[in-house]
């Protein structure tokens, strides 16, 4: 399955997609990374493992609609006919959603519904939360929201603040993205009435 990853930044989600994929038989392959930030370190990750990287800088588009509509192009110029957010900070139209209606996902550092939006771990240490994890959720309009594929937990211990917690949340992240993208690519996952089947004997929610 021909696959496209947007980031906008670091780009250790892509990497566990570059790593995972040098698995024999891996039925994904990254074919486009997208930045619409210039500098993003993940673009350097994207050529060491010999894979198309472009940015397409938002700055230089006349809104979202034109900005979005730039990355779908190229990401069918690319061949690719499945995409993955993985620290793409920017706000998607709901013309782009749609166009990839299941066939775009995402990965957030929380326990979905719990805690969407930005600064996430800062927000479970402050609320004195004793777990928190992380999602692989289909993309719909609203914000963090979509159709959950798989969630990791992880504890809050009580002397974490939001950089021990996100590092435990990110190891995680490493293990689920592959995981789902992996299902997804084997055709083992459905959306039915805006939730996961999932066609599989071995591989269950971590919840
Ligand atoms: C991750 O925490 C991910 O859950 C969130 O943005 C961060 C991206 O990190 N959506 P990286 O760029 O993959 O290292």
């Amino acid at each position: 399955m021909k696959t496209a990853v947007l980031i906008s930044g670091r780009g250790s989600n892509l990497q566990a997609l570059i790593d995972a994929q040098a698995e024999p038989g891996w039925p994904a392959e990254i074919v486009l990374v997208i930045s619409n930030e210039p500098g993003a370190k993940g673009l350097d990750r994207a050529e060491a493992a010999g894979i198309a990287a472009a940015v397409i800088n938002h700055r230089d588009f006349d809104g979202r609609e034109p900005f979005d509509r730039a990355m779908t192009e190229a990401i069918e110029t690319s061949g690719a006919a499945f995409v993955c957010l993985a620290g793409f900070m920017r706000l998607l139209s709901d013309g782009f959603i749609d166009h990839w209606h299941d066939r775009l996902i995402n990965i957030h550092p929380s326990l979905l519904p719990a805690y969407k939006g930005l600064d996430v771990q800062q927000r479970v240490v402050d609320a004195g939360e004793t777990e928190a994890g992380c999602t692989v959720h289909f993309v719909r309009p609203e914000m963090d929201t979509g159709p959950i594929i798989l969630q990791a937990r992880v504890p809050v211990l009580p002397d974490d603040d939001a950089d021990t917690l996100a590092a435990r949340i990110l190891l995680q992240e490493h293990v689920i993205y592959p995981q789902a993208l992996r299902l997804i690519a084997e055709g083992r996952v459905t959306v039915e009435d805006e939730r996961v089947l999932m066609n599989s004997t071995d591989v269950r929610r971590q919840t």
